[in-house]
């Protein structure tokens, strides 16, 4: 039997990287995009490159029906859904709490947790049908710790996601579903470029016990761990990936 693997956000940045490491682990696939076609045709090639198999679908995560018609893409093309990776970078409006419009803060809210919710709630089906499911849920060392300035909406979206993924791993658990959280801190992609300098990467690396900032590849990896099969027993938590800066003085 093929796993088969669902990453949204799957054309870019961490969700590529998850989406070529399942592909070595020789899973099916299916590569969620926004906009961006030609960046998700090439991931789909590196997935084959890899060893797996890719199927790339355009949606947008905090539509229903684009999440609908992701969930049957995969289970049309390839069957089942094991592993479901929620990834996709909503839009984040930085400002201060005290220069945020309350639609820009409901606007991140609402798209964070839409863009999990709906495809959570159409892949669980297949999912308890299997009896067998990995949900896992890219969230941000934010959630926790309030970092770079202007971040409130951010933060506090992914904190929400943090706890949704608590409730969904105690009452999914019965069915044979994990559900968990992978925290990065800074990592080097598109979505951090507008503050990514090469100034602001030497001193995230200094302050980093590691000594330097994380690639997609970093998280990828745990990613896939967490959300492949060996991962079985672990329900319910929140995997830091971020080189141990959070216990830096
Ligand atoms: N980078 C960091 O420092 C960092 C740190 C902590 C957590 N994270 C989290 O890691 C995740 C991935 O971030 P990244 O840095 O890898 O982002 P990225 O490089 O900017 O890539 C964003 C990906 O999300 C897709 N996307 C955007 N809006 C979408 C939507 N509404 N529906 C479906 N897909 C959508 C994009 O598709 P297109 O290519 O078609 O535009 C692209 O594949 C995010 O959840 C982010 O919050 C990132």
């Amino acid at each position: 039997m093929t796993r088969v693997a669902v990453v949204t956000g799957g054309s870019r940045g961490i969700g590529a990287a998850v989406a070529v490491e399942f592909g070595r682990l020789g899973y099916a696939v299916v590569v969620n995009y926004h906009s961006r076609r030609a960046a998700a045709d090439a991931v789909v090639d590196a997935v084959a490159q890899a060893g797996g198999q890719g199927l790339a679908i355009a949606g947008d995560m905090r539509v229903p029906g684009d999440a609908a018609r992701l969930v049957r893409a995969a289970t049309e093309s390839f069957g089942r859904i094991d592993t479901l990776v929620c990834n996709a970078a909503t839009p984040i409006k930085q400002a201060a709490f005290a220069d945020m419009p309350w639609e820009d803060f409901a606007a991140k809210l609402t798209g964070e947790l839409g863009a999990a919710y709906h495809v959570t709630q159409l892949a669980l089906p297949v999912m308890r049908k299997q009896r067998y499911g990995r949900l896992v849920f890219v969230s941000s060392g934010q959630a926790e710790r309030p970092g770079a300035p202007g971040m409130i909406a951010h933060g506090s979206a992914k904190a929400a996601l943090n706890t949704f993924t608590r409730y969904l791993a105690v009452e999914e658990g019965p069915h044979g579903i994990t559900a968990n959280v992978v925290a990065p801190g800074y990592v080097h992609t598109d979505a951090s470029a507008a503050v990514g300098t090469e100034e602001f990467e030497a001193v995230i690396a200094a302050r980093t016990p590691l000594r330097r900032v994380a690639e997609p590849i970093d998280i990828g990896r745990v990613i896939a761990l967490v959300g492949g099969e060996n991962s079985g027993f672990a329900t319910g938590i929140v995997v830091p990936v971020d080189g141990g800066i959070t216990l830096a003085p």
